[in-house]
């Protein structure tokens, strides 16, 4: 039987993973891929090798390439749900690359490390779904090694993430006396077997019990101290609310350890149970807003990733389409707000394992689109060209740097290469009002280096990034017009303008923003910048 358009929508279940380096994203990615079928092997050996072949060629060349790995998309089919699995790349290149696949998702999952608790980026991802009320399922990992309290641990979350936690389960105990966890809802235990010498993951249905026969089994200390555990969280904190969830004010929370399988079904069950599918869009039509609905017949979407010149002798790039209303075929003809018309022939889908070209695909679907650089970072496309969507988010860049060609004479060379980087959205481009500087901004230091070996391998140039003498930047903006160009004025010094022309105050440390916001109450100074595109 085949489903409608509106009904396979309604089955995506678009995600993503968020957490600090080291929380176990990898490796829950790859343990949520076996829970979903999506890949198959026996074992921590075997999942090494099959996580390279799970990287396509085309991502060895990025990794050959030294070039950041692109924010893939996994998708796999589980109980009757299409599940899409957008990869944020999390480590030493962190970058705008990682906040803007938050955009293209509709829920995500959030990685700690349970003898951790948050830590700083999980707090910074955790921003960026906040701005977007995107949902949050939290799980708390590593729990076969010393953990801290569980009940610490929520209230970690309450109060740094002013999120309410909902736990679904309760563990008992963590590290080598770690023996499973309670689910709450349904009153069962799952016991977590240990495993022979080499520790291998099990993967297969989890093994639940009756209390009772935990009781037996287990360290009676154990036993005592999870029924006292449970006890209390489940008359200290609320219980779980759908609404609360779906609104980014509540996270139901899944323990386990990623490495060793456990909770990884649970966690998978839970997203199945209460994750949103594609969710309603905000945009604009002929200047009116509009909300863009899943069910909605037109084809559309958005761009949230570029990955440009993966083969150096091509200029081609491929845009990431997060697609949100409509039924989109192969071979079908979209537009941007621009007009720019892209047909599009060879749509790629993202399976765990290989890359198809798409026949078909629905909204909460993410499509690769092959193009000569026509498409940017944050363009909208639909069948009509009509749509455009509420803006991806600018973050204020962690590192400017003063960016000079080491031939003089290439000034202009110099700046048009960093304006086209910057309109890929690979780093930001400022100009100062005063002199003729270009500043470019980064959130991680890896994208200053990946910009200066673009800039060498794509526009022959050699560019020179110096210490600039601003340190931090911040968009300004004023529902007083006047008010706005008269600081511009007055601050001529430390102030420019994005790409979009946009005003940004250039400061030298977030003591001057801060001094500069209390002086001047009617501007704000925001870290931010949402864009309509
Ligand atoms: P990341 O992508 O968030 O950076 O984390 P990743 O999955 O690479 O995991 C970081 C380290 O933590 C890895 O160890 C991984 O094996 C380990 N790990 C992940 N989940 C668990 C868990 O549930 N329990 C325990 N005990 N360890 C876990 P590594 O030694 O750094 O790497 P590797 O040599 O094992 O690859």
């Amino acid at each position: 039987m085949s489903l409608s358009p509106a009904e396979e929508a309604a089955r995506r279940r678009t995600f993503a993973i968020i957490s600090h380096p080291d929380a176990g994203k990898t490796t829950l990615t790859e343990n949520l891929l076996l829970a979903g079928g999506a890949i198959r092997l026996a074992g921590q050996v075997a999942a090494r090798g099959e996580r390279r072949r799970t990287q396509s060629d085309w991502m060895k060349i990025e990794r050959d390439r030294g070039i950041s790995v692109s924010a893939s998309v996994m998708t796999f089919e589980h109980d009757n749900l299409v599940f899409n699995l957008l990869d944020t790349p999390g480590h030493e290149d962190f970058s705008e690359d990682t906040y803007r696949t938050l955009t293209a998702a509709d829920s995500a999952v959030m990685v700690l490390d349970a003898a951790k608790g948050i830590e700083p980026q999980t707090l910074k991802l955790f921003e960026v779904c906040r701005m977007r009320d995107i949902p949050i399922t939290t799980f708390i990992n590593k729990m076969d090694r010393e953990a801290l309290d569980p009940l610490e641990l929520l209230d970690e979350i309450q109060d740094k993430l002013q999120l309410d936690t909902a736990p679904l389960f309760w563990p008992a105990a963590s590290g080598q006396r770690f023996a499973g966890m309670k689910d709450l809802r349904k009153g069962d235990f799952i016991s977590f077997r240990k495993k022979t010498a080499d520790q291998q993951a099990e993967v297969g249905p989890s093994h639940r019990i009756g209390m009772q026969e935990a009781r037996g089994t287990i360290d009676t200390m154990v036993m005592d101290e999870l029924e006292e555990g449970a006890e209390l969280a489940t008359e200290a904190l609320p219980e779980f609310d759908r609404q609360a969830y779906e609104e980014g004010h509540m996270t139901p929370v899944v323990y386990g350890s990623a490495l060793r399988h456990f909770g990884v079904n649970e966690l998978l069950a839970t997203l199945a149970e209460f994750a949103p599918g594609p969710r309603p869009q905000k945009a604009e039509k002929k200047d009116q807003p509009i909300v863009v609905e899943r069910s909605d017949k037109a084809v559309s979407g958005f761009v949230f990733k570029i990955q440009a010149n993966m083969d150096p002798n091509h200029r081609d790039r491929v845009a990431f389409l997060r697609l949100c209303s409509g039924e989109f075929k192969r071979g079908m003809r979209l537009k941007t707000t621009s007009n720019k018309q892209i047909n599009v022939h060879a749509p790629l889908m993202f399976l765990a394992q290989d890359r198809e070209i798409a026949e078909t695909a629905y909204a909460g679907d993410v499509i690769g689109v092959p193009n000569h650089g026509q498409l940017r970072v944050g363009d909208s496309l639909s069948e009509n060209g009509d749509i455009k969507f509420q803006g991806i988010p600018n973050f204020a860049p962690e590192i400017l740097r003063r960016a000079r060609p080491k031939d003089p004479m290439k000034s202009k060379h110099l700046r048009k290469a960093l304006e086209s980087l910057a309109e890929e959205g690979v780093t930001q481009l400022f100009t100062p009002a005063l002199g003729s500087d270009m500043i470019v901004g980064a959130v991680g230091s890896l994208q200053i280096d990946v910009m200066a070996e673009r800039v060498a391998a794509e526009y022959n140039l050699e560019v020179v990034f110096e210490p600039a003498s601003y340190n931090v930047a911040r968009w300004i903006s004023s529902d007083d017009p006047a008010k706005l160009e008269a600081f511009l004025e007055k601050n001529r010094s430390a102030v420019g303008t994005d790409l979009d022309g946009a005003p940004v105050y250039l400061a030298k440390n977030a003591w001057d923003v801060g001094y500069a916001q209390e002086k001047n109450p009617e501007l704000k100074f925001t870290a931010t910048k949402e864009r309509l595109l």
